[in-house]
């Protein structure tokens, strides 16, 4: 089958459509022929060889971890999927090619295309941690730190349903776009704890950590370490802080939830841009580049 592959670590550059291996679904997943695939952060990351620990690569690795698409078998164990069912979910890696094996799914919500269904999984499953780790509840503040990103975008929202105030942090041009969403905006900059404490004099619940950055001044916003949750800072639990990675924390089971949201138009994921397999190369060269304001969208 073609997939968008790469052979050794490097840049955009390496990535190449090519054949590969068909792939089937195991006990528990499903595999659907994929429609749009959607990039995320980490498909960078793991390209570039960020996240290999210095091993050399030894086989070719098929980008992406997110997909929607049509269902063409059903592992051993599944129920309520079957052949033909239109469904996003979450492939662990492998989601950019003509098939692709799901660990976790939901059915494509009504009214979505599969290229706005393509991104709806794995951030909307981060933000849901992140407001578990936080146990946020009615009548809360919060901060959420990168607020405009996939996984801010999803927070936001998520912690607005929860009937949380929010205020978030993001570059000035995305002010308008957290304000759309139901957030007070605030700014990068240092100072942080100061505008944080003029939009919110009675403190916040809980920081989410999106961004990676500020660290100091985000668990002086939330008064503890232990009050903010980072999906970002790999170190920060040196300080005390919960950084999540997934696994047993995870949340997918909240996807079912996310189709509804998404189908009601409560939960929104914009689609930033759309490229063929074959300028993949050019999608992760938008991702990488951070100014992306919603989805970077692959289609075969
Ligand atoms: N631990 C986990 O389970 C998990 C899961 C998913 C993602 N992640 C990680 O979480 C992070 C966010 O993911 P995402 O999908 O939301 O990414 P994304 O959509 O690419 O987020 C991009 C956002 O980053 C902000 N940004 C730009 N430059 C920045 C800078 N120098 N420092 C800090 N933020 C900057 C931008 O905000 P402005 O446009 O407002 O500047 C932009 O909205 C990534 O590092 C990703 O790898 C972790």
């Amino acid at each position: 089958m073609r997939a968008v592959r790469f052979t050794r670590y490097g840049g955009p550059e390496v990535l190449e459509v090519a054949d590969v291996p068909e792939r089937h679904a195991g006990p528990g997943q499903v595999r659907i022929r994929v429609e749009a695939a959607a990039v995320n952060p980490y498909d960078h990351k793991v390209r570039a060889g960020a996240m290999s620990r210095g091993k050399p690569l030894d086989h070719p690795v098929v980008t992406g971890q997110e997909a929607s698409g049509v269902v063409d078998e059903v592992g051993d164990g599944v129920t309520g999927t079957q052949v033909g069912d239109a469904v996003f979910g979450f492939a662990v890696n492998g989601a950019a090619a003509e098939y692709a094996v799901l660990h976790h799914w939901a059915r494509q919500p009504v009214g979505l295309g599969f290229v706005e269904s393509a991104g709806l999984a794995l951030a909307a499953e981060t933000a849901e941690r992140g407001l578990r780790h936080l146990d946020v509840r009615p009548g809360d503040t919060i901060l959420v730190h990168g607020a405009a990103g996939g996984v801010g975008q999803a927070a936001v929202q998520f912690a607005r349903l929860r009937g949380a105030t929010v205020i978030g942090t993001a570059s000035a041009a995305n002010h308008d776009l957290l304000r759309s969403l139901g957030a007070l905006p605030t700014t990068y900059e240092p100072g942080l704890p100061a505008r944080v404490a003029e939009l919110a004099p009675e403190g916040v619940a809980g920081v989410f950590d999106t961004a990676g950055t500020s660290l100091d001044e985000l668990i002086e916003v939330a008064g503890a370490p232990a009050r903010v949750v980072s999906i970002a800072n790999y170190t920060a639990g040196e300080r005390g802080v919960v950084v999540t990675t997934g696994g047993a924390d995870s949340a997918w089971d909240a996807l079912p939830r996310v189709s509804e949201l998404a189908a009601q138009g409560s939960y929104r994921v914009r689609v930033e841009a759309v490229f063929p397999f074959v300028e993949a190369a050019a999608a992760h060269r938008l991702s990488e580049s951070r100014r992306a304001h919603g989805k970077i969208v692959l289609v075969p």
